[in-house]
């Protein structure tokens, strides 16, 4: 890869850009002028979600910037409370409608579960699932996949897959790495997405991180970042200044050594997050994205 432009082809053909722009978080009621300004520093892959209530801005920005919808490539997904067959039909029209859309480049199942207790999750899973593949066929979403599922979630969705998951987004970072996830998502053609790349900044002030990135010249941000590149993941990073944009996305002009990414590879846990897709849920404020 040589620049965030460059991009993997996914187990349908599709491609897709080697680093992407996430938008949760983004600050209370500036998302559209980071959007904007993220536009401005070439960024094209925009990350979004329903809960985090920044698609209108999303679409917004990308309809004010006068360039073409098809030179972006957009991401969204389908909350907890918007899984099963019917919910998840009206979650997409929703979503589709705040993007000011009439396609999704991709579709996720947010997450494996709705809550630590649930027992029906492969059922619910399921119709989820097979809804999806439908409006794939209709045209109104390029491809689907999936996020925060783990080794025995993506198994009960490749049982029944017409359709297979093309991607997997995971908490991934330095410190933070879901090896098992991530080779089993590599042994079934799942490309994986890293959410919290820079572990929400934790990592900035690791002392591997800081040491690592003086070594190179570089900032703590970009070592994050390259070595997501380096293990051929793709970072879904955040911010909210141009400066740092520019910055995340200079990391194709250097390498790091086999050495420097066994010592990442391995390094003590930093920067989790502390969710888990089974014994931790966020909760999150969500009620209003309940479907009608
Ligand atoms: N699928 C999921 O369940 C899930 C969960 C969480 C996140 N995500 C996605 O992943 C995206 C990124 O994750 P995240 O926002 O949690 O965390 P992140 O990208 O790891 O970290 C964002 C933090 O790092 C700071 N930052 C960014 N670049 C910097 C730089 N060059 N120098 C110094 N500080 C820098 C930002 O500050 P400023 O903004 O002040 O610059 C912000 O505080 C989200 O926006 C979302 O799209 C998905």
């Amino acid at each position: 890869m040589n620049s965030m432009y460059d991009s993997y082809t996914l187990s349908n053909g599709m491609q897709i850009p080697c680093m992407g722009f996430g938008t949760y978080n983004a600050k209370d009621g500036d998302n559209y002028e980071i959007i904007k300004t993220a536009i401005k520093a070439g960024y094209r892959y925009f990350d979004t979600a329903s809960f985090y209530f920044t698609e209108n801005d999303l679409g917004r920005a990308i309809k004010d910037s006068g360039i073409d919808r098809k030179e972006f490539f957009i991401v969204s997904k389908a909350w907890i409370n918007q899984m099963g067959y019917d919910n998840v039909k009206k979650a997409l029209r929703k979503t589709l409608n705040n993007l000011d859309m009439d396609y999704l480049d991709l579709y996720l199942i947010h997450w494996p579960k709705v809550n630590e207790d649930d027992d029906k999750w492969k059922e619910r899973q399921k119709e989820t699932w097979q809804a999806m593949e439908e409006m794939c066929d209709e045209g109104l979403i390029r491809g689907i996949g999936l996020s925060n599922f783990l080794p025995h979630h993506l198994d009960n969705i490749l049982s029944f897959a017409r359709i297979k998951p093309l991607v997997d987004q995971l908490e991934f970072h330095p410190g933070y790495t879901q090896e098992a996830a991530v080779s089993y998502c590599r042994e079934n053609d799942v490309r994986v997405q890293a959410w919290s790349p820079l572990g929400r900044a934790v990592l900035l002030d690791n002392a591997i991180i800081k040491n690592m990135a003086a070594k190179y010249n570089v900032s703590p941000s970009q070592i994050c970042l390259r070595y997501c590149v380096q293990r051929e993941i793709i970072p879904l990073v955040k911010t909210s200044t141009m400066e740092r944009m520019l910055q995340n996305k200079d990391i194709f002009g250097f390498e790091i050594s086999k050495e420097d990414m066994h010592i990442i590879d391995c390094m003590p846990q930093a920067g989790w997050s502390g969710e888990h897709p089974d014994f931790a849920i966020p909760k999150v404020n969500a009620d209003k994205l309940l479907c009608d």
